[in-house]
């Protein structure tokens, strides 16, 4: 563990606050091998703070001898005030340095930040960390760090400074050089959804209001999301085009659908071994993916990577999508390179899936009899919900989305590919959700 950045007490503060940021590295023993960089900012006090008691972290001893207390730095409202201050120092230029730490700025007309604002984490479950500062601004502290631009920062400029409706807004972001040369960025700050609602959330309420009326159709039980599921495809189609448009594009050779279909095909073979129930699926498979390789061209674009409903936020102001850090797991520049956007479309579809059976799985609201009827209205609502998402996305591209044939050949392939790699999960890790995406596999060229 080391020391990265500093931020030491400024004149003006009320507390003898200060916050370090450690950058821990994770090294593996396994097989894979390999090393992971976490990053942990931490405050520290000379006395003990009751305030933050919950976020105590350990006492060490300073090289003056003296024992400081440390904290875990986003529970602490006045370590996060001074990375507030950072941000605010920034808005002139655009940037300020401060002891080692580099505050970047978008400059967005109106959203001059307040440095009274006052800091809470949020407390929901994710990969990162997020603090809100009032109801003004998000910022996202990446817990897992390496070198290079990270998408979710890339990706939120270019749409912020292109003006999309369908992200908040960046507001900034903080970066470190590292002593090689290369700089590794921390977090960032984001325009706060007041209004938002959980995409995943909202799109399962609407099943289980749904199957509470089993008696009632789609359009009388209240539970219909036709008109979310279109406005989510069309708010897909605007960031679509705007990442195409901003993003220097680059063409794949021409085989890339053959390398493509390679890799999904490589895929099914390793997943079969794990799975068996796909053996029946695995012919239909094969010809779904051998229909890519013969189409011979792909057209790829910077797309967001890692779309599911849990990435989508409804407010008043319509949907917006969120966190474009793409695939976790995969190094930086793999995920800036260009893919084919059916990609996040099949994302979106699956999850559209997931929404309507995990209510229907979660209880049979104790009438056992039900169970068929649950079965077919879940199953009425996932492809409702997801023809009019595909539909809503389709005409606000218009002929930007290409032959119908090769969409169809290139989406059922993605979709195919999406479900064999959750069939692998849910049988390592649920397997009684298996008839989850074994149900989708079914749906393959059927
Ligand atoms: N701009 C925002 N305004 C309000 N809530 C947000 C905003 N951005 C993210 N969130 C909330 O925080 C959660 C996690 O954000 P996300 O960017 O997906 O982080 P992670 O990378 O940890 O998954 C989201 O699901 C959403 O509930
Ligand atoms: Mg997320």
């Amino acid at each position: 563990m080391r020391g990265l950045a500093e931020l030491p007490v400024p004149e003006e503060a009320q507390d003898d606050a200060r916050v370090t940021v450690y950058l821990v590295t994770v090294d593996y023993t396994d097989d894979e091998g390999g090393s992971e960089q976490y990053q942990v900012p931490l405050s520290s006090y000379d006395d003990a703070q009751e305030r933050i008691a919950y976020a105590f972290v350990g006492s060490v001893e300073g090289g003056d001898g003296r024992i400081r207390h440390l904290y875990d730095g986003a529970h602490d409202r006045s370590a996060m005030a001074l990375w507030l201050q950072g941000f605010i120092a920034a808005e002139a230029s655009g940037t300020a340095q401060k002891d080692g730490m580099r505050f970047r700025r978008v400059s967005v007309p109106g959203q001059e930040l307040d440095p009274g604002l006052q800091s809470s984490p949020l407390t929901g479950e994710q990969s990162n960390s997020s603090v809100k500062f009032d109801d003004t601004a998000i910022m996202k502290l990446f817990r897992k760090v390496s070198p290079g631009v990270n998408p979710d920062i890339e990706i939120h400029e270019v749409l912020t400074r292109g003006g999309s409706d369908y992200v908040a807004d960046l507001y900034g972001w903080i970066e470190t050089d590292l002593p090689d040369g290369g700089v590794l960025q921390l977090a960032m700050l984001q325009e706060f959804l007041r209004t938002a609602s959980d995409g995943f959330e909202l799109a399962t309420g609407s099943v289980r209001t749904l199957l509470a009326h089993l008696e009632l159709s789609v359009e009388e039980s209240g539970g219909d999301f036709a008109g979310e599921a279109t406005r989510l495809g069309e708010a897909l189609a605007a960031v679509h085009r705007m990442l195409r448009d901003s993003f220097p594009a680059q063409g794949r050779g021409e085989d890339s659908t053959g390398e493509l279909a390679g890799a999904m095909i490589a895929r099914l073979e390793h997943a079969r071994r794990i799975v068996p129930e796909i053996e029946p699926y695995a012919d239909r498979l094969r010809a779904a993916y051998d229909a890519v390789a013969a189409l011979g061209r792909l057209d790829v674009q910077r797309v967001h990577g890692d779309l599911h409903l849990g990435q989508t936020l409804r407010t008043s102001q319509g949907w917006k999508i969120v966190d474009f850090e793409g695939e976790p797991g995969r190094p930086f520049a793999e995920r800036a390179l260009p893919d084919s956007p059916w990609r996040d479309v099949a994302g979106m579809l699956r999850s559209f899936d997931y929404a309507a059976r995990v209510v229907e799985m979660s209880g049979t609201g104790g009438d056992e009899t039900e169970a068929p009827l649950r079965a077919q209205r879940a199953r009425e609502w996932s492809a409702r919900a997801r023809r009019l998402f595909l539909e809503g996305y389709v005409a606000a591209l218009g002929a930007e989305a290409g032959p119908e044939q090769q969409r169809g050949v290139l989406l059922d392939a993605y979709v195919a590919d999406k479900a064999v790699y959750e069939a692998v999960y849910e049988k390592r890790n649920r397997p009684s959700w298996i008839p989850i995406p074994l149900a989708a596999l079914e749906r393959i060229g059927g």
